[in-house]
């Protein structure tokens, strides 16, 4: 079966052939999706006969959004500790273990029906491609079960297990990347395509977090990095030394750190829901994109620190407080966090791409920023299906 999207008013597809960088946008455009790709797309009037038409009505239509940044398996509940945070306490990272205690006592069940839960929250929200962490197990049996619900909801699947050290491992922390570098990772690698790590005080340093990488990258795992969130720290350069494909929050940057990001191939993805959920500034994204660094957006959908699934929001509040363009904050939403990925099939509409296309009720793409909160996403091709 074909499917024949017409009457496109605006097309943005992210791919470089077209001017109109960087969303490389058309105007009165089609799209002719066929077997889960993106078989042709161009001028509306040139559009080759399909089994199916879905008339867009003049709307915009872009490539389904990738959030490369997400930690949906968990249990339990932190509204009071955001509710506190709003009050004027700080955020430690430390609420942390208050989801790993709910999430070690929740049943299976339980876990798979919040993940399946959030993941159908954020593709109605656009969300075609998701990345899912584990890290609120902790244990070698708790970290396999989350990751292999993580892996039942997406392919973009993380092994978290040194997202911070469990109280069982208080007094000997070494013992515990040990545990998380042997046992832990042979249990969660073959649910897992990438191994993360939070490199911050508080949780893991340098070594350690080099430590944990390297034994992930042995196994063929991509990388990436919780890198320089509540503090500078050596994070991000980490991340480009050991070529990871994401350092993630970006919060807190030196000029060397800009400078590392700048000169790699290591996206730079920031997470506007924790800034907001924690009170803390914003990443400065204008600095990062005027030195040349690929900048990606995320949700860091969790339930401590940016309880969020929605892209949509992420962009506009990149816009209004991290003073990103409209046009970067929907590429950094699409094709940076396809970049974050290193997927190429998706973040972009091309032939062959994959065929995640979503239909606005709006006429441009940019009023995902103009009207925030809105739910201006009305159809979803997801994986060539219309949901
Ligand atoms: O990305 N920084 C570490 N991990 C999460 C927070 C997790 C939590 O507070 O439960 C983050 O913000
Ligand atoms: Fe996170």
């Amino acid at each position: 079966m074909s499917l024949l999207v017409d009457n496109i008013g605006e097309l943005v597809t992210n791919d470089p052939a077209y001017q109109d960088p960087p969303l490389g946008r058309l105007h009165d455009a089609a799209v002719v999706v066929e077997d889960r790709q993106v078989a042709w797309l161009g001028p509306a009037g040139d559009a080759p006969a399909a089994d199916e038409r879905l008339d867009a009505e003049g709307a915009a239509v872009l490539p389904g959004f990738v959030d490369s940044h997400s930690h949906i398996v968990f249990a339990g509940d932190r509204g009071s500790e955001f509710a506190a945070r709003m009050a004027g306490e700080p955020y430690t990272g430390g609420g942390i273990l208050t989801t790993v205690e709910a999430t070690r006592a929740a049943g299976d069940d339980t876990l798979r029906a919040t993940a399946v839960r959030l993941r159908a929250e954020a593709l109605r929200q656009g969300t075609t491609t998701l990345e899912v962490k584990s890290g609120y197990g902790l244990s070698v049996a708790d970290e396999a079960r989350c990751l292999h619900l993580a892996f039942e909801v997406s392919p973009e699947s993380t092994f978290l297990g040194a997202h911070v050290v469990p109280p069982e491992y208080a007094q000997r922390p070494d013992d515990y990347v040990a545990l998380v570098c042997g046992e832990m990772l042979d249990a969660a690698e073959p649910y897992a395509r990438w191994v993360d790590v939070f490199c911050e005080r508080g949780a893991f340093d340098a070594d350690q977090s080099r430590a944990v990488l390297a034994a992930g990258a042995a196994k063929g795992l991509g990388l990436r990095v919780h890198a320089n969130q509540l503090s500078a720290g050596p994070g991000v350069q980490l991340a480009v030394e050991l070529g990871a494909a994401s350092a993630d929050h970006c919060t807190h940057l030196t000029s060397a750190d800009v400078d590392a990001l700048a000169g790699s191939s290591t996206v730079a993805t920031l997470l506007p829901g924790a800034e907001f959920s924690t009170r803390s500034p914003y990443p400065d994204a204008r600095r990062l994109i005027e030195a040349g660094v690929t900048v990606a957006l995320a949700t860091d959908c969790n339930p401590g620190t940016s309880y969020t699934s929605s892209m949509p929001w992420c962009v506009a509040q990149a816009v209004r407080e991290m003073r990103m363009t409209p046009a970067e904050a929907v590429w950094a939403a699409t094709a940076g966090g396809a970049r974050a990925l290193r997927r190429e099939d998706v973040g972009v509409l091309r032939t062959g791409a994959r065929a995640d296309l979503l239909v606005l009720d709006a006429p441009s793409y940019l009023h995902l920023a103009y009207r925030p909160g809105v739910p201006l996403v009305q159809q979803i091709i997801h994986n060539g299906v219309l949901t």
